[in-house]
């Protein structure tokens, strides 16, 4: 392998990089103590553990979330359909209404869910992890649902796409 010398310090490169690994896109959310909800979108989301169920996410040290994050007993993560775009760009933004006007839905366990998602996970804290400028959640899941032939959101290269149907 020979990869094209980039400086890997240099953040724009390194997120270019890192950008050619598509992912979907993830709405983890819980209640703060007070029983508000915060919310952010997620393309960190990824499997860990068949047994026991483990997921992971890594939140950024300076997301307004982190807190909450750190002290919730429940996470509800909705994996975003094709058609929830907004919703990711409404969850990305800091500081905004990010809630207002969203259907929510209440898990089983407490946490907060987005209607309409390509899928739904509840879980529990398991860890945290130092992962440099961000914090490195495991989350153990108590209950999951994925919604029969929904199509996911993709991220890749800084954009949204969508899965293309191939013929076999
Ligand atoms: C597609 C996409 C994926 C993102 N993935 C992550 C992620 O994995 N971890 C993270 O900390 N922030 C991620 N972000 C940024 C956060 O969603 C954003 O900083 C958000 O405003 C944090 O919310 P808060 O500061 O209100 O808590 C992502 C943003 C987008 C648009």
């Amino acid at each position: 392998m020979s990869p094209r010398a980039a400086d890997p310090f240099d953040p724009h490169a390194f997120r270019r990089t890192l950008g050619a690994f598509a992912t979907g896109v993830a709405i983890v959310a819980a209640e703060a103590a007070d029983g508000t909800p915060v919310g952010m979108t997620m393309s960190s989301f990824n499997s860990v553990s068949l047994d026991p169920p483990l997921v992971l996410f890594s939140v950024a040290r300076s997301a307004l979330s982190l807190p909450a994050l750190k002290t919730a007993r429940a996470f509800g993560i909705s994996v975003l359909a094709q058609d929830q775009q907004e919703l990711s760009n409404r969850f990305a933004r800091a500081m905004g209404e990010k809630w207002t006007g969203v259907e929510r839905l209440t898990g089983a366990h407490g946490a907060p869910l987005i209607a309409g998602a390509a899928a739904h996970l509840e879980c529990v804290p398991h860890a945290i992890h130092d992962g440099g400028d961000h914090e490195i959640f495991i989350a153990r899941v108590l209950a999951h649902r994925a919604e029969e032939g929904a199509h996911p959101l993709i991220f890749h290269a800084g954009r949204y796409r969508s899965l293309a149907a191939h013929a076999h």
